[in-house]
């Protein structure tokens, strides 16, 4: 359907309630169901599934030091909603199993491995059935990490680039009471906004390619119906579940909260000054402020002063002072192109990108306040020190398989295997808690992918040319690394590995920001491009105990 844009309003996701408490901590009880929403003015209502009968699910509101309780509970049809491939991790997935598998996973929290939301812990609706790794049914969250824009998705082996498209997908902002004392935007001025594409059918009903052709173009005779796509990219921009909706705004500062919630998709965005009667943009509009990444706030203010990229799953927390455009229409837009390879731009198959995503009003001046002024230090952002590294993995990011239906396959490696390994090969990367290490992403493939770990967060040390370093034989040279990008910096749970590059991260297994996290166990990695996660791009790793 041909919408017309700039008709709804950004909605803000509702907050959800406790519905009580369990050892003296809040309990809440989060519904996953099919809901009908209008996600336009001119749509029908769209069938979606929503936590708490609401697409994105309601924010979860948390506060650090204060541990919460979270029953997930799924309440979804039998049927899925979107055609299911079998041939998905079919030797681990009970696909004639009835209902639809679910599990939630709260990404960026430092979270027990049993209420992680691990891929083979999903459960059906009444937990009437349950995955391998299924261990409890009150996940519990211990908010034990700085503050931080975190959110919850569904995790499901094998089918999460489905669920999460259907709508499973919610914010988790954890706050403290330093970040209150620094004045940044807050109540109206604070939004959280996540960046999501669909493409509808005429109906209002949700599109999801179910052949490769569909988005190809050409198909293979060889593939299964419905099959996976390599990648998926919408038309349409969805923004707090509204396509193509538009923000009103007084000239002042606001803190927006931005979340990639994209399957696929890559975000390089601006304000651009916009004329809604030809559709022309002109100048650029305000900068992007960034204060904070995955994990919380950065030691000191950023401003971004060419485009601020956020990959599927990242997280980007600005300040925007809208107070010089009084009275002006911005366009935030995104010269992203959908095949994402980073600085390498366009290839010929690149599939039309998504350059208008959401329009801002701003108000003509009137009695609202001026800019905020930001303080110079944010938090303290320690560097982990490179000398207390007690070891290195070099993981490859492999494009260059393909599977049993001829498809291409996409592999996560080591050094040892460095053509990939599925899901279910041992596990590979053990650290022991307390251990410092460097994870060097080698991307082979041809495409960027962002790299996400759960349970932890991690510094970007830097980045080089594939060919620059092996790990057999050479040191790593800080002085030969390209510096991480203004975006880049701080805590990070998900990092861009642009085709060719090798990116070298710093983590430690044990909490961070001077936090201290016990957690062992067994935790995934993975591309965040839910396609990748789901064909073949994830491996688990496993905290060990630390008996030294
Ligand atoms: Cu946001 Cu393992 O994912
Ligand atoms: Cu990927």
């Amino acid at each position: 359907p041909d919408l017309e844009k700039w008709v709804d309003e950004v909605p803000r996701p509702g907050v959800a309630e406790p519905s009580g408490t369990k050892d003296g901590r809040p309990r809440y009880e989060i519904t996953m169901g099919e809901v009908e929403q209008k996600l336009h003015r001119d749509l029908p209502a769209t069938t979606v599934w929503g936590y708490d009968g609401q697409f994105p699910g309601p924010t979860i509101e948390a506060e650090q030091g204060e541990p919460i309780y979270v029953r997930w509970t799924n309440d979804l049809p039998d049927e899925h909603l979107l055609p299911e491939d079998t041939t998905i991790h079919s030797d681990l997935i009970p696909y004639d199993t009835p209902g639809v598998r679910t599990v939630t996973h709260l990404h960026g929290g430092n979270v027990e491995s049993e209420s992680d939301g691990h891929a083979q812990a999903w459960f059906t609706r009444d937990f009437q059935e349950t995955g391998p790794e299924f261990e409890k049914k009150d996940y519990y969250y211990v908010n034990d990490q700085p503050p931080a824009t975190l959110w919850y998705h569904d995790h499901s082996l094998g089918i999460t680039r489905l669920n999460v498209y259907a709508g499973l997908a919610g914010f988790y902002l954890l706050r403290n009471d330093h970040e209150r004392s620094l004045g940044l935007p807050e109540g109206e001025y604070e939004i959280p906004l996540v960046l999501q594409d669909r493409s509808f059918e005429e109906d209002g009903s949700l599109f999801y390619p179910t052949a490769i052709s569909d988005e190809k173009g050409g198909s293979d005779e060889s593939h299964p119906d419905p099959s996976i796509v390599p990648q998926f990219y919408g038309d349409t921009a969805v923004v707090n579940g509204k396509a193509w909706p538009r923000l009103s705004v007084e000239p002042r500062s606001y803190r927006f909260r931005l979340l990639n919630g994209s399957n696929s998709r890559y975000y390089s965005l601006k304000f651009r000054r916009y004329d809604e009667s030809s559709g022309e943009t002109g100048g650029d509009g305000p900068s992007f402020v960034q204060i904070g990444n995955d994990g919380g706030l950065l030691s000191t203010p950023v401003e971004i002063g060419d485009r601020l990229e956020v990959g599927a799953g990242q997280r980007a927390d600005v300040v925007v002072d809208f107070s010089e455009s009084a009275g002006e229409t911005l366009l935030l837009h995104n010269d992203a192109p959908a095949q994402y390879r980073g600085k390498t731009g366009l290839g010929d198959d690149d599939i039309v990108p998504l350059p208008e995503i959401m329009l801002v009003d701003v108000n003509e001046a009137g009695d609202s306040q001026d800019a905020t002024e930001l303080p110079d230090e944010l938090t303290r952002v320690p560097d982990i020190p490179i000398d207390s590294v007690d070891n290195e993995r070099y993981l490859t990011l492999n494009g260059g398989a393909t599977d049993d239906y001829s498809r291409q396959l996409y592999l996560l490696g080591t050094a040892e295997e460095p053509d990939g390994l599925k899901i279910d090969a041992p596990v590979t990367e053990e650290p022991a808690l307390g251990d410092t290490e460097i994870w060097s992403f080698a991307n082979r493939s041809g495409m960027s992918h962002p790299m996400h770990l759960h349970l932890v967060h991690f510094q970007m040390v830097g980045r080089q040319s594939i060919g620059d370093y092996d790990p057999d034989e050479d040191e790593l040279d800080l002085e030969a690394l390209e510096a991480p990008k203004p975006y880049e910096r701080g805590w990070n749970d998900v990092i861009t590995v642009d085709p060719g590059e090798i990116v070298h991260v710093i983590v430690h297994f044990g909490g961070h920001d001077g936090l201290f996290n016990d957690q062992t166990g067994t935790y995934m990695w993975h591309c965040h491009m839910l396609e990748h996660e789901d064909h073949d791009m994830m491996r688990p790793f496993t905290v060990l105990p630390n008996d030294g």
